[in-house]
């Protein structure tokens, strides 16, 4: 025989999340269960905000309404216990709206109250905003996440892969899922490896991305993949880097690079709107990495301000006695300069002088050779330490070059290497944006890079190393050069797509002809033998009809950290690494037992051994 128990409010089913209840539901009998957010005990009656994912509503508990066990049970109730309660809801009384609650003008008025469960003394508040360090908050993550802006977080992250999901699969591409017990991927970090123990001696390593695995989707037919793909870097960390990290990972069979960057395009705007509601007009603007990189110094640039980088090499071929700059000039060397609109009223003398942040944000260990500074003065001459060294056509010339105007202050930087100078200078021109408040940080300014160089001379190991990997393809007309002196000037199918001086992705059309792969390996001196060993599967797949294809990769968390105005990828990942790449919450990474490795074939060096080499 069965007897039905009569439901508590901790059996009974919910009637909707705590934070859905609204003035609809006035006059109602709901069963409620959550978390106690805050308490209010105002001697008689006591107030508990209950929350949940779907946010806050209201408790009132009256002792008019029931027995002394369930009164003492609410007065004992702290904050983030687990509880369900059953009652009505009501009207609050006038004048005890909040309306910054969307429940904020009800409330519930509770009849019964259950335990779920408690909770120990919180080791940080998560009803309110705290500056508790980041590292209790990871190693207390599970409560960290309780927390409304990490909840508004991981609702963001969960639109913006919903988003992308409904957009592609639209689009006609097939979700996959490729291996993460892999060899190594061809994108230049160190790897992650896992140690096999059915072959002793051998790893596999942790895929960078699936990049091979995707190029060999397109050669099996299947014209348009997409995957939310875990990645794995083992790189030095910052805000935007993470060693474990996800892509939003496309490819696309029959397509030249219009094709992927307005599938890609299209996503982003999709994204930006069901995300946050902002209107992303396409198609975006693209700029050859020529021209980023002369006109902002980056691959990545900042367009939310002005400040263009100026070439004032030319200018100082004639009337300028300053060594430096003369011999740089010579030398084939450049400089270039930067504009600072008003300067004067900004910077003051100790921020001209050489100790200053500003002069040590342009690095000399790169080759910087010289640094320098101009103030506009009233009568629009040009003045500073140094301007004895200049003759007044110069002087002249540098003025109308850069269309200095009184109160400005002209930064130059010059060096030899044309690319460093860019570099450097355009690390000046985002410290100056940032230090001043010339970027306007509500401005969302997409810019697609593309036509980047092919090819980046290593001059450590003496050879030509791809700038993206092996298999990206060449402009059409640039591909004679190849395996020639001028394969420096080669240009790539390669693009970014960059917001904020932040890259969110890329990606390139790739070789589809083995002859031409043949020929960027010989580039690149890598033998078919070597070849083969790192990448043979794809090169034989390359071999059976291999359909032209091309795609990118975007940094989810990149993206949802932008779309939350987080500074640090951590803050849109529920369970990151620090800094130095562990996790507080688990202990990873950590010691294993004698017998897990030995059953792995592996012996550990002691940590000195390790940084000193083995005793001779
Ligand atoms: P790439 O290496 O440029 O391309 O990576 C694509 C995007 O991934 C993000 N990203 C990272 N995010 C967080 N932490 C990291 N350590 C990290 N590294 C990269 C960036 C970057 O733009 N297979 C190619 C794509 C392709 O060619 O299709 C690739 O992985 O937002």
């Amino acid at each position: 025989m069965s007897t039905t128990a009569p439901q508590t409010a901790a059996t009974a089913r919910r009637t909707c999340p705590c934070g859905d209840i609204r003035p609809g539901h006035v006059g109602t009998n709901v069963v409620l269960k959550g978390w106690v957010h805050r308490r209010r005990d105002l001697g008689g009656i006591l107030f508990v905000d209950l929350r949940d994912r779907a946010g806050i509503v209201q408790l009132r508990f009256d002792p008019a309404r029931f027995d002394a066990a369930t009164a003492e049970a609410a007065h004992g109730l702290r904050n983030e216990y687990c509880i369900a309660v059953r009652g009505a809801v009501a009207q609050r009384p006038e004048g005890t709206e909040n309306a910054n609650l969307a429940s904020g003008t009800v409330e519930v008025v509770v009849d019964e109250l259950v335990v779920l469960s408690r909770s120990k003394p919180l080791p940080f508040q998560v009803d309110e905003y705290d500056n508790t360090g980041e590292d209790i908050r990871l190693r207390h993550r599970f409560l960290d996440l309780r927390r409304e802006e990490m909840q508004r977080n991981m609702r963001i992250r969960h639109l913006a892969t919903q988003a992308t999901r409904r957009f592609l699969v639209d689009e006609g591409f097939w979700e996959f899922e490729t291996p993460i017990l892999t060899k190594a991927t061809p994108e230049g970090a160190r790897d992650f490896l896992v140690p096999s123990r059915l072959e002793p001696g051998n790893f596999y390593a942790l895929p960078q991305s699936p990049q091979l695995f995707k190029q060999l989707l397109m050669m099996s037919g299947y014209d348009r993949y997409f995957q939310i793909a875990r990645c794995f870097r083992d790189e030095d960390l910052r805000a935007n880097r993470q060693p474990e990290f996800t892509q939003i990972d496309l490819e696309m069979s029959f397509v030249d690079v219009d094709d992927v960057i307005d599938v890609c395009e299209r996503l982003v705007a999709r994204i930006w709107k069901e995300c946050i509601g902002v209107d992303v007009p396409t198609p975006m603007p693209r700029m050859t990495y020529h021209e980023a990189m002369l006109r902002y110094g980056s691959d990545k640039p900042d367009l939310r301000f002005g400040m263009e980088i100026i070439d004032l090499t030319d200018s100082l071929r004639t009337g300028c006695n300053f060594q430096v700059f003369n011999t740089i000039v010579k030398q084939k060397g450049v400089v270039r300069a930067l504009r600072f609109e008003n300067g004067s009223t900004h910077l003051s003398n100790t921020d001209l002088r050489p100790e200053s942040k500003f002069s040590k944000q342009v690095n000399r260990d790169t080759g910087i050779r010289a640094y320098a500074w101009f103030k506009v003065d009233d009568d629009g001459k040009l003045s500073s330490n140094i301007s004895k060294f200049f003759e007044d056509e110069a002087l002249a010339r540098i003025a109308s070059a850069t269309g200095a105007k009184p109160g400005d202050v002209i930064f130059m930087v010059a060096g030899t290497d044309a690319k460093v100078v860019a570099e450097q200078t355009g690390r000046l021109r985002l410290l100056l944006g940032h230090e001043f408040g010339l970027i306007d940080k509500a401005l969302w300014k997409f810019v697609w890079v593309i036509d980047f160089p092919g090819f980046e001379w290593n001059a450590d190991e003496k050879r030509w190393d791809p700038l993206h990997h092996p298999f990206t393809s060449f402009l059409d007309e640039d591909l004679e050069k190849l395996g020639t002196e001028h394969q420096g000037r080669i240009r790539s199918k390669a693009y970014d797509l960059a917001v904020s001086g932040e890259e969110l992705g890329g990606g390139s059309i790739r070789i589809h002809r083995s002859d031409v792969q043949e020929r960027v390996f010989t580039a690149i001196g890598i033998t078919p033998e070597e070849a083969t060993e790192k990448f043979g599967f794809l090169l034989e797949a390359l071999q059976y009809g291999c359909p032209p294809h091309g795609g990118l990769a975007f940094g989810l968390d990149r993206i949802v950290m932008l779309l939350t105005g987080e500074d640090s990828i951590r803050a849109v990942i529920p369970f990151p690494k620090t800094q130095t790449g562990s996790c507080p919450l688990t202990n990873a990474p950590g010691p294993v037992s004698e017998a897990q490795l030995r059953e792995l074939a592996i012996r550990t060096v002691a940590k000195k051994e390790k940084e000193e080499g083995p005793e001779t």
